[in-house]
């Protein structure tokens, strides 16, 4: 027979049932690039001036940190990473200060692809002040990647640019990647994540709260025909989101 509590369970599970169908959350995620918005706050001095990025590249330079971000991923992978003759493709570089660090770590070219035209033409005055000519950049606003005219990446470089971008664009990015990285090409990134829910993005102005819920962003790895090497999670607050530092390899997994 059943109780009084079996019954308020019921209900309540009914209840649930009928209330999931009106979340909001998935529906709303927008589509695409959302160039105009990242226009708007690169206009607003989202980077540095030209100056200030000068002296951040003239800063790695007197430090010696001819190769920051390898230093700085290699170190949370714990892996040497070495650039010597490769050909180097960056995602959203903003300033350029790694394209510029890369061809310090002697790449044989560099390519970089910005969303931004103001953020891309900052990057090429200063490689250009520095006296730097194997480098080509791209803006991509309403872009079918696939057009770009770039092949043959070595090595592949995204830091702290999935987070500000919709699910899609993400997933768009890999599939390129898998398509213009070499055979033995290598894809270090990193993005936001956290081990609750992955939190998309409200609208095309929402460019600070995507968090992938961890294996979400693996999951689009392989989707797109890549490997994910080696996962690290680097929490840099007592917050519930943290980096996560991928070191994605071309060509998928074999089967299991
Ligand atoms: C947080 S900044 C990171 C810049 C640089 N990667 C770094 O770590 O210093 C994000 C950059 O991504 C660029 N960006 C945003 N969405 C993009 C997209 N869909 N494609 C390419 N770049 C994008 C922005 O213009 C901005 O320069």
């Amino acid at each position: 027979m059943s109780t009084v509590r079996d019954r308020a369970r019921a209900l309540s599970r009914r209840i649930k049932t009928r209330l999931r169908p009106l979340s909001p959350r998935l529906s709303r995620e927008p589509k695409g690039l959302n160039a105009a918005q990242w226009e708007a706050l690169q206009a607003k001095d989202y980077h540095p001036s030209l100056e200030g990025i000068i002296e951040r590249y003239q800063r790695d330079i007197s430090e010696q940190d001819a190769q920051g971000w390898t230093n700085f991923v290699g170190k949370h992978l714990g892996e040497e990473i070495r650039l010597e003759g490769k050909r180097f493709l960056e995602i959203g570089h903003g300033g350029g200060w790694y394209l510029a660090q890369s061809l310090r770590g002697r790449c044989s070219s560099v390519v970089g692809v910005e969303i931004s035209e103001i953020a891309n033409t900052k990057a090429r005055q200063a490689l250009e002040h520095f006296g730097y000519d194997r480098f080509e950049l791209f803006t991509v606003q309403d872009s079918d990647l696939a057009a770009l005219p770039v092949r043959g990446i070595d090595v592949a470089l995204s830091l702290t640019v999935f987070q500000h971008t919709a699910r899609d664009v993400f997933g768009d990015y890999l599939v390129w990647l898998a398509s213009v990285m070499t055979p033995a090409g290598v894809l270090y990134m990193q993005t936001l994540e956290n081990d609750r829910e992955t939190r998309v993005q409200r609208s095309p102005d929402d460019v600070l709260s995507v968090s992938y819920q961890s294996g979400a962003v693996a999951d689009m790895v392989r989707r797109a025909g890549l490997r994910v090497v080696k996962r690290v999670a680097y929490r840099y607050s007592d917050g519930i989101d943290y980096w996560g530092i991928y070191h994605v390899a071309a060509g998928a997994s074999e089967a299991p």
